[in-house]
C-alpha cells in the first residue's frame, strides 16, 4: 500500500478526491482497514465504548489508548491518527505535548487528534504542532465534552451554535491542524467550512465534506443496540459472529466437532508410552 502523507491529503482536497478514514482499535481491525485500502486509520477514543465496554469516552485512560494504538500500529503501515483521551491534555500545554509525544514514540502514531476549539485547546494544538507532531482537530459534536454541549446531539443547528462551530474550525486551522473532523453538523454548515478551510474537512454526520470517518464496528454491523443517525451499516459481522459461535456451540454439544481432521496423529509408541505412564 502507498501510505498517505499530509501533502497528499491536502492534494486530495484540492482534487476533490474523497478521503476515507475508519477507526480501528486492535491488530485485526487495522489489518482489515489496510486491506480495504482506506487512506487513514483513527484509533478513536470511541474504543472506550466499542471495545472496552465503558459508558463514555471520558473513562478511557491514556495507557489504555496507548495499548490500543500500539496494536493498530502493528497491524498497518497506513497513516494512523490517535485520539488523545480526556484528561491527558487538559492541565497544560506541557501535559498535552507529553501525551502527543507518547503516542508518537511508543505507539508510532503519525498524528494525534484533539477535540474542541476553545482557547485552551488552541494553545494545546499550537504547542503540539510547534513540537513537530501533526494534529487533526475535531469540532461540532465533541463527545469528550458532550455534557457541556447538552448531550450527544447535533451541533450547528442554531445561529449561535453554527457560529461557534465555524469560529472554532477557523481557529483550529489557524492553530496549525492539518485536517479537521466535523461531527454531527448540518451539511450546509459543513459545506461552508469545506470551502473556507484550506485543510481537509473529514465529516461524520456532516455531509460529504472532503472525506468521511466512521466507527469500524458501526459500519461492519458489530455494534449492539442503536447507533447514531449518521451511521450506515455496510456489513453484518455481529450477526455473522453470533451465528458462527452458535454453530460451534451446537457442534461441540452434539459431538460433531472436533473430528480427526482437526487433530494430530500419534505413533503407536507414543500412545503406548502414555499408557505406561498412566499404569494402564
Ligand atoms: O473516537 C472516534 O471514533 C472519533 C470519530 C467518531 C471521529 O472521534
Amino acid at each position: 500500500m502507498t501510505k498517505a502523507t499530509i501533502p497528499g491529503l491536502l492534494q486530495m482536497k484540492a482534487d476533490r478526491e474523497p478521503i476515507v478514514m475508519v477507526t480501528a482499535y486492535d491488530y485485526p481491525g487495522a489489518r482489515f482497514a489496510e486491506r480495504a485500502g482506506v487512506d487513514m486509520v483513527l484509533v478513536g477514543d470511541s474504543g472506550a465504548q466499542v471495545v472496552l465496554g465503558y459508558d463514555s469516552t471520558v473513562e478511557v485512560s491514556l495507557d489504555e489508548m496507548l495499548t490500543l494504538a500500539k496494536a493498530v500500529r502493528r497491524g498497518t503501515d497506513a497513516f494512523v491518527v490517535c485520539d488523545v483521551p480526556f484528561g491527558s491534555t487538559e492541565t497544560s500545554d506541557a501535559q498535552a505535548l507529553d501525551t502527543a509525544v507518547r503516542f508518537v514514540k511508543e505507539a508510532g502514531a503519525d498524528a494525534v487528534k484533539l477535540e474542541g476549539g476553545g482557547a485552551p485547546q488552541l494553545s494545546r494544538i499550537r504547542a503540539i504542532v510547534e513540537a513537530g507532531v501533526p494534529v487533526v482537530g475535531h469540532v461540532g459534536l465533541t463527545p469528550q465534552t458532550a455534557t457541556a454541549l447538552g448531550g450527544l446531539r447535533a451541533q450547528g443547528r442554531t445561529a449561535e451554535s453554527a457560529e461557534r462551530v465555524v469560529r472554532e474550525a477557523l481557529d483550529v486551522e489557524q492553530a496549525g491542524a492539518f485536517a479537521i473532523v466535523v461531527e454531527a453538523v448540518p451539511a450546509e454548515v459543513a459545506d461552508l467550512l469545506v470551502d473556507a478551510l484550506k485543510i481537509p474537512v473529514i465529516g461524520i454526520g456532516a455531509g460529504k465534506a472532503d472525506g468521511q470517518v466512521l466507527v469500524l464496528h458501526d459500519l461492519i454491523g458489530a455494534t449492539e443496540g442503536s447507533t447514531a443517525k449518521f451511521v450506515k451499516q455496510f456489513g453484518t459481522v455481529g450477526d455473522d459472529t453470533v451465528a458462527a459461535i452458535a454453530a460451534y456451540t451446537a457442534e461441540v454439544r452434539s459431538g460433531a466437532f472436533p473430528t480427526a481432521e482437526h487433530g494430530y496423529a500419534a505413533t503407536d509408541e507414543a500412545v503406548a508410552a502414555a499408557r505406561a505412564a498412566l499404569g494402564r
